[in-house]
């Protein structure tokens, strides 16, 4: 999946993986395990999602990073925002009040443009990663975070099924993947009704990963 791949999904408008309310493991995550007002949450490979509206309604601020300025767009259309606008580097950099969001590579992003992170709300982007880019991703977030806090939902069905992403991720390759850096621990774990892309029994799994 590479950079060519999302940029002409946002350019034909097929996002399956979009939904239309906050992810309901984050909410149940959150309402477990709050964090103080003005937090800082990274949401990585963010496209539009409403998880980041809803994050900043309960009070906590966000900074967030994607490939497609569409994606960005959209998203600060949605929250009826204008954003301010600067380049920085290879990166554009889109702020508003309690949001920044870093338009670009992921893996271009540093750690002084993320400031501090208190919380990485990791969905659908570790598993929208091939798996020769995920332990990359891995590290680079660990770096630029300082091994920040993850939430991380996951996926597990057989890949045989259909091709990802989302890739299925089970819960030996998570551990293989974080615990150099993370212990990681299974919060929550539910099927998908009707299987994932109505093709592949799967479930999914939500997982707290904490610095060693
Ligand atoms: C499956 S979508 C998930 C979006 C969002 N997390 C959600 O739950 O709605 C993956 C997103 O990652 C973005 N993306 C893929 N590779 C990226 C990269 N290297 N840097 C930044 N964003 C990337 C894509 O453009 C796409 O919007």
């Amino acid at each position: 999946m590479h950079r060519d791949f999302w940029i002409d999904r946002w350019e034909e408008n097929r996002l399956g993986w979009h939904q239309e309310d906050a992810h309901p493991l984050l909410v149940k995550f959150i309402g477990a395990h709050p964090l103080p007002k003005g937090s800082r949450i990274f949401v990585p490979l963010c496209g539009k999602t409403r998880d980041i509206g809803w994050l900043l309604s309960q009070g906590y601020r966000v900074v967030a990073a994607e490939l497609s300025e569409i994606a960005i767009r959209q998203l600060f259309d949605e929250l009826q925002t204008e954003p301010a606008v600067q380049k920085q580097g290879a990166l554009t950099h889109f702020s508003a009040t309690g949001l920044d969001v870093y338009v670009g590579d992921v893996f271009d992003l540093t750690k002084i443009q993320i400031g501090p992170v208190d919380l990485i709300h990791d969905r659908a982007a570790m598993v929208a990663l091939p798996d020769d880019m995920r332990a990359r991703y891995v590290s680079h977030l660990a770096e630029i975070t300082d091994v920040a806090r993850q939430f991380v939902i996951s996926f597990n069905y057989d890949q045989e099924l259909i091709s990802g992403p989302p890739f299925s991720v089970p819960q030996p390759q998570i551990k293989a993947l974080y615990d150099a850096f993370y212990r990681s621990t299974l919060l929550f774990e539910r099927d998908i009704a009707g299987g994932l892309k109505g093709v592949a029994p799967a479930s999914e799994q939500a997982w707290l990963v904490e610095s060693r």
